[in-house]
């Protein structure tokens, strides 16, 4: 199952997609897709390519002990069904419902902005020779709830190398794919569409961040962001942006979607913090699915000692 085939830092000129082609590609794969659903409703066509498998060994990816929490893990089939993905419905099941929809393969990655190479990436190239790692970490969201969950990933910091930033790369903004006829939430103006991200280059760059391409030792199911998702621990569950097509590196603070739809409830910087509070509940406790009892949430969801001088002399009440 395994490709490996180098090791590179940089991609070359010859691995960037032209855009006429990963169009047509996209356009093949949806028409592909209806095909794959109309055989498979005829018994006669099961399987569906996995692209990430095809370039990342996901099954024998060792765990880094180092950072990974050793708390019980939550459930896969909670993991998997009780979901926020609004670009498949504001309910938490709609994404298990309604993501398979979603075309991940082919899958192409824009790179933009202060960086020496930009370009359109097929997913291939953007994850080739590059070595995914078991993290087990606490997901916290900003509702107050949270789970433990074994992700598969690849240091962002790793990946990001590749396109070079340049010292003018002071943030990294990241968005999700907009297409309202594979995403049905997105028919409805619940958000600002495309789904918008970001962090601060020292942030992006931090050895706990990982782009996410599985977990539970397999490929990334649609509802939980195929094929490829940001993972950055300390923060509460919304900067995680799902199903990720386009990168930019840039000088300035970049647009998130939470921060514009509701600029006194979700900050830029979203770290957990149990001393701050939403406008409109507690962030001192969360419930951990699967768990009866509340339990007390931790500053920087736990990983304070690794994280927190990335914020020393800011003020967190304000930079919330
Ligand atoms: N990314 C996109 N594109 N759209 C979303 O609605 N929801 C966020 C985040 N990433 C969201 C998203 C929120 S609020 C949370 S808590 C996590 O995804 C949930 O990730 P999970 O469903 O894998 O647990």
């Amino acid at each position: 199952m395994l490709i490996r085939t180098r090791d590179t830092s940089a991609p070359a000129a010859s691995e960037i997609t032209p855009e006429p082609i990963y169009r047509d590609r996209r356009r093949f794969l949806r028409q592909a897709g209806q095909f794959a659903v109309a055989g498979a409703a005829a018994g006669w066509l099961r399987t569906v390519p996995a692209g990430v498998t095809d370039v990342l060994d996901l099954e024998s990816s060792p765990r880094r002990a180092k950072f990974s929490t050793d708390e019980p893990l939550t459930a896969e089939d909670s993991v998997t069904t009780y979901n926020n993905f609004y670009e498949f419905g504001t309910g938490k099941t709609d994404p298990a419902q309604y993501a398979d929809a979603l075309v991940t393969e082919p899958w192409s990655v824009t790179v933009a902005g202060a960086c020496e190479k930009p370009g359109t990436y097929a997913l291939e190239d953007v994850l080739r020779g590059l070595a995914p790692e078991e993290r087990i970490y606490r997901l916290r969201c900003v509702e107050g709830w949270s789970m433990v969950i074994p992700w598969l990933g690849v240091p962002l910091a790793a990946l990001l190398k590749r396109y070079q930033p340049t010292s003018a790369a002071r943030y990294v903004a990241f968005q999700t794919l907009y297409d309202p006829d594979q995403m049905r939430g997105q028919r409805r103006s619940v958000l600002e569409w495309p789904y918008r991200e970001g962090l601060r280059m020292d942030e992006a760059m931090h050895p706990l961040t990982i782009m996410a391409v599985g977990l539970y030792g397999k490929p990334l199911p649609n509802q939980n962001g195929a094929p490829l998702r940001l993972v950055v621990p300390w923060k509460y569950g919304f900067k995680s942006i799902k199903s990720i097509v386009r990168i930019e590196f840039t000088e300035t603070e970049p647009p998130t979607t939470w921060n514009m739809m509701a600029p006194r409830e979700y900050g830029f910087y979203a770290n957990v913090n149990p001393q701050v509070d939403h406008p409109r509940w507690s962030q001192s406790r969360e419930r951990r699915i699967g768990k009866l009892f509340r339990q007390d949430t931790l500053m920087f969801n736990g990983y304070g000692e690794q994280v927190a001088s990335l914020y020393r002399g800011l003020d967190l009440r304000r930079n919330y």
